[in-house]
């Protein structure tokens, strides 16, 4: 899928600390970047190039404007500037009604990143993703497999601020959201993706992600081996559905023995 040219050298991190600078360059859906069209670019890693990264923005938002479309560069940053703008973000009107912001937990190496959908109430209170009943379940089926948040894997959300009542994150409020995540992925460069649950697998893998069929099969984009899992929220919920999550980690403990067999 992806072609949008070579944007700049794969000089990695050479130029991150020059820190924050964006490009807004506004065109048509058929803007073509470098002499390539943008085609179907991933959300997480399609869009990545050296110190680059693309943003493809059509329609909503609050920026640029309703039924806009086009294209933004932007570069990548740093940790540090990272985690200090998507704290202060004012993107979306989540950030009204927020008590903190979730940016995310764990080893900035890990190999392994999980990616939720939103804060829930007890996130939005301590400013960390999965610490209630469901992040208890994930913590317990993770040390299964020898994985820990606090060790080897990286957790994250789609959205960092809580969406009202628990309500599924709005398309606008991913959007204005998805380039914080995009920029945690790019610079912790995981060789495993897993997603949980349908909202943030439609987001990352494809838009047409069928949860209930599709967990546990790993999507390859670019070098990355994506997958999706049923919600911890979901196994609270229905039970019975936890040794069919059970089973997709014990393939994500095989995928991750094969990769580093290699
Ligand atoms: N559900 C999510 O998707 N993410 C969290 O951080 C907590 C609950």
């Amino acid at each position: 899928g992806l072609s949008v040219g070579r944007l700049g050298a794969r000089s990695s991190s050479a130029l991150l600390p020059y820190g924050f600078f964006m490009v807004g360059l506004y065109a048509s859906s058929l803007f073509p970047v470098n002499g390539h069209f943008i085609q179907n670019p991933c959300p997480i890693f399609g869009c990545t190039r050296g110190n680059f990264m693309l943003d493809w923005h059509k329609g909503g938002g609050r920026a640029p404007g309703p039924g806009s479309f086009g294209v933004r560069f932007f570069m990548m940053l740093n940790w540090n500037e990272l985690e200090a703008q998507c704290l202060s973000c004012q993107k979306c009107a989540l950030a009204d009604k927020r008590t903190n912001v979730v940016f995310g937990v764990g080893p900035r190496d890990a190999e392994v990143m999980f990616i939720g959908e939103g804060p829930g109430e007890n996130e939005d209170l301590q400013g960390e993703p999965f610490v209630g009943r469901g992040g208890k379940l994930l913590d317990d089926m993770l040390e299964l497999i020898d994985l820990d948040r606090h060790k080897n894997v990286y957790i994250a959300n789609i959205v960092k601020c809580r969406p009202p009542q628990n309500r599924d994150p709005l398309n606008t409020e991913q959007d204005a959201c998805i380039g914080y995540l995009r920029n945690q992925a790019a610079l912790i460069r995981p060789k495993i993706i897993v997603c949980l649950g349908r909202i943030a697998a439609m987001r990352i893998i494809k838009p047409d992600f069928k949860i209930t069929r599709e967990h546990g099969q790993f999507f390859k984009k670019g070098n990355i081996y994506m997958m999706a899992t049923l919600h911890p929220a979901a196994l609270l919920r229905n039970p019975a559905q936890k040794p069919a999550a059970f089973d997709d980690f014990l393939k994500l403990r095989d995928k991750i023995d094969e990769l580093q067999a290699d």
